[in-house]
């Protein structure tokens, strides 16, 4: 039971894995009865065309970007962002295997690490961004990983509560994101320790743990990771739920392409955190949970930041001392 997380990662990684390798270009040849007519059509796309709708796009009898895109999200977003996802819980899982996760023996003595508003607003952020990871993945992937062992009848269920959840959740996150920046972007700005943090890779080179502050080089990097890429897919999402705000078809398939690339690249990069939050440096969760961590926890892996606190905790009780 020990390592329940273990398996939750393994079996994300067998359910990614072989369908979305199966996936790509279609080698089914369903023969079309109007492919002559469309052939035709195509043929005469250089040729002014007149119809009496009056509308954008109206003239447009076959929209050749619509199947471009198409071509781009079959045979290569699905493909290579599921080799992604997958790789990165493979990696994970290795590193796991092999090296195991970090822990420090405890003290007893807690202190306080985050308030109960910033936990509040950091759940909120993780549940909303969980759910649009798992209804995005069924929109994206579904039909490769879902519809072969749901059936079509179930999945057309599943898709389209995927699809409304989606659009409802959306709005959401940009809500919490923002929230979640302007409570934690003061303890994110770059600083010089943390470039050293970063060539030291935590720890992993040089063994012991490199001196850091409120957070680390690598909680910093995801810090802006998740908020450059939550910005992208935020501006392509409201465009996606409101298309009118857009001029024709064209800019809504790059933000179709926006919103897919930068979701990929937030889910993969949510693995690792989830994995350091929860596997891979223990007592870390303790303090996102209860807003305590343990002394010893604190003076290993954030040593500037624990220096601080004591430095005025002093102050203070000298303060306090001279007040008497
Ligand atoms: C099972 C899911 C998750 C767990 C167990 C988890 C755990 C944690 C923990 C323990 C911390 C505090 C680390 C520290 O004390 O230094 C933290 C911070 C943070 N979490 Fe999560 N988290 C989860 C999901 C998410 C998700 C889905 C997001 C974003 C969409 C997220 C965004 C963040 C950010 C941005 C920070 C602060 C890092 C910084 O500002 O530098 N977390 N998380």
């Amino acid at each position: 039971m020990r390592h329940w997380w273990v398996w939750v990662w393994l079996c994300l990684g067998a359910t990614l894995f072989p369908p979305v390798h199966a996936a790509g270009p279609s080698t089914d040849k369903v023969l079309n009865p109007g492919a002559e007519l469309w052939n035709e059509v195509r043929g005469r796309q250089a040729a002014p065309a007149t119809t009496q709708v009056q509308g954008r796009d109206s003239q447009v009898l076959v929209n050749e970007w619509g199947e471009h895109f198409r071509d781009y999200r079959r045979q290569r977003f699905v493909r290579y962002s599921g080799y992604l996802l997958a790789g990165v819980v493979s990696l994970l899982l290795l590193y796991h295997l092999l090296h195991g996760g970090l822990e420090v023996t405890e003290s007893g003595r807690k202190v306080l690490r985050f308030e109960l508003t910033e936990r509040i607003v950091h759940w909120l952020l993780a549940g909303v961004f969980l759910l649009l990871t798992v209804t995005g993945v069924v929109l994206a992937f579904g039909r490769f990983v879902v519809l072969p062992w749901s059936g079509p009848e179930v999945f057309a269920v599943i898709a389209s509560a995927s699809k409304e959840g989606h659009n409802l959740f959306g709005p959401l996150f940009i809500v919490a994101l923002l929230w979640f920046f302007v409570l934690f972007v003061g303890r994110n700005l770059p600083r010089l320790v943390d470039i050293y943090w970063l060539i030291r890779a935590g720890g992993m080179l040089g063994g012991g743990h490199p001196a850091a502050g409120f957070f680390n080089g690598g909680e910093k990097i995801w810090f802006w990771i998740l908020t450059i890429g939550g910005l992208a897919v935020s501006t392509s999402g409201v465009v996606l739920d409101f298309p009118a705000l857009v001029e024709g078809r064209n800019p809504l398939v790059l933000a179709l392409v926006v919103h897919g690339i930068a979701a990929v690249v937030l889910i993969a990069a949510s693995f690792g955190h989830m994995y350091l939050g929860t596997l891979g440096v223990k007592g870390s969760l303790e303090g996102m949970k209860s807003g305590l961590v343990d002394e010893a926890w604190a003076h290993a892996h954030h040593v500037l930041w624990y220096e601080e606190l004591n430095r005025k905790a002093q102050a203070e009780s000298s303060a306090r001392e001279q007040g008497q």
